[in-house]
């Protein structure tokens, strides 16, 4: 098999950043997908309907020219998210879901939520009016080692949330464990999850054994390579409960090579290669498209893209660096070689 057709793929999470950065991010994210979910972890934070749209205008701005590739805008939520918010953003016809941030867990998340006890009354408005929630999954608690935040947030917070809002549509966003793709793939058709590439490609010890590699610090942080096999199975097991979404972001090469380096990863050069690449590698490209192209549509209650994208088998190696604002970025897997292309 040479060649391989499927329906055009979004992507269900990624970070366009603002400003000059559009310039790079935006055309990099349309680059083979119809549809994007724009995280809103701006500074400051898009957190209304007015901020949103001025977003959303700025990123199309810097579409290239001669693309339908849609930016689906989201709210971030925090302590004083109202309720009134949310049907106005239900209302809007361009965003597609809440994010919700612990505070301080990421970057830019500081105006996120302290306590999700205090968001009876958003949670209970993005039910009724079938509002997507996308968690970040991590406890943000000191005495929890950063390896076991996704799966102690499952249990203290996502468990009784998921019980307390049985229709509510819940992304996990970004899972990394074993317990991530257990719980998503047995909970009922209103939760799903999204995968990055490098949570599919790497495992901690790529990134700490043998020297330390800021490039694939992200967050939740790569785990142990049982949880890597774990959502490279779910990913690739044809599950509808699992889509694509890269959590691409960007951050400039001075930033992550430092003392205290941010948390991301940039893949938009590359992204459904990458992905093709993991589903090639488990014999399981047949299944490229539902994880790509329908899982999240679906999940969303969108319809599929009308076009169809072409990879084609053809060996070719990603760039060290590209420009970025002024200065540049170490993109995912820099320097390495893939075996699938995206014919353009
Ligand atoms: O690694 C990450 N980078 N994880 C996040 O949750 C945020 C993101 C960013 O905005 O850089
Ligand atoms: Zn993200």
């Amino acid at each position: 098999m040479n060649t391989i057709t499927i329906i055009q793929p979004d992507d269900w999470h990624l970070h366009l950043r603002d400003k000059q950065a559009l310039a790079t991010t935006v055309p990099a994210a349309t680059r083979g997908f119809g549809r994007g979910i724009i995280m809103p972890n701006l500074n400051p934070p898009i957190t209304n309907v007015r901020l949103a749209n001025d977003y959303r205008k700025r990123i199309l701005a810097q579409r290239p020219d001669g693309s339908d590739w849609q930016p689906l805008m989201v709210l971030y939520l925090t302590d004083n998210t109202s309720p009134d918010e949310i049907h106005a953003a239900s209302e809007s016809g361009f965003i597609y879901g809440c994010k919700y941030y612990p505070a301080g867990a990421t970057t830019n998340s500081d105006s996120g939520v302290t306590d999700l006890n205090k968001m009876h009354a958003v949670f209970e408005a993005m039910q009724s009016v079938g509002m997507v929630l996308q968690m970040h999954g991590e406890v943000t608690s000191n005495e929890i080692d950063i390896f076991d935040r996704e799966a102690v947030f499952i249990e203290r917070h996502l468990k009784s949330l998921v019980a307390e809002y049985p229709s509510l549509k819940i992304v996990l966003e970004h899972i990394t464990t074993q317990q991530g793709a257990d719980f998503v793939i047995d909970a009922g058709d209103n939760v799903g999850a999204s995968i990055t590439p490098q949570h599919l490609i790497y495992n901690r010890n790529h990134m700490l054994a043998g020297g330390i590699r800021p490039h694939l610090f992200c967050l939740p942080i790569l785990k142990r390579d049982i949880h890597q096999q774990a959502l490279i199975n779910a990913a690739t097991s044809g599950s509808h409960k699992v889509f694509l979404g890269t959590d691409s972001a960007p951050h400039t090469q001075g930033t992550k090579e430092s003392a205290c380096g941010c948390a991301g990863c940039f893949s938009h050069h590359a992204a459904i290669e990458l992905y093709a690449e993991v589903f090639d590698k488990a014999g399981a490209l047949d299944k490229l498209e539902a994880f790509a192209s329908t899982n999240g549509p679906d999940f969303y209650g969108l319809p599929y893209n009308q076009s169809t994208i072409e990879l084609q088998k053809q060996q070719w190696k990603l760039p060290e660096s590209l420009p970025f604002e002024n200065t540049q970025l170490i993109p995912l897997g820099a320097g390495t070689t893939l075996n699938w292309k995206l014919a353009e």
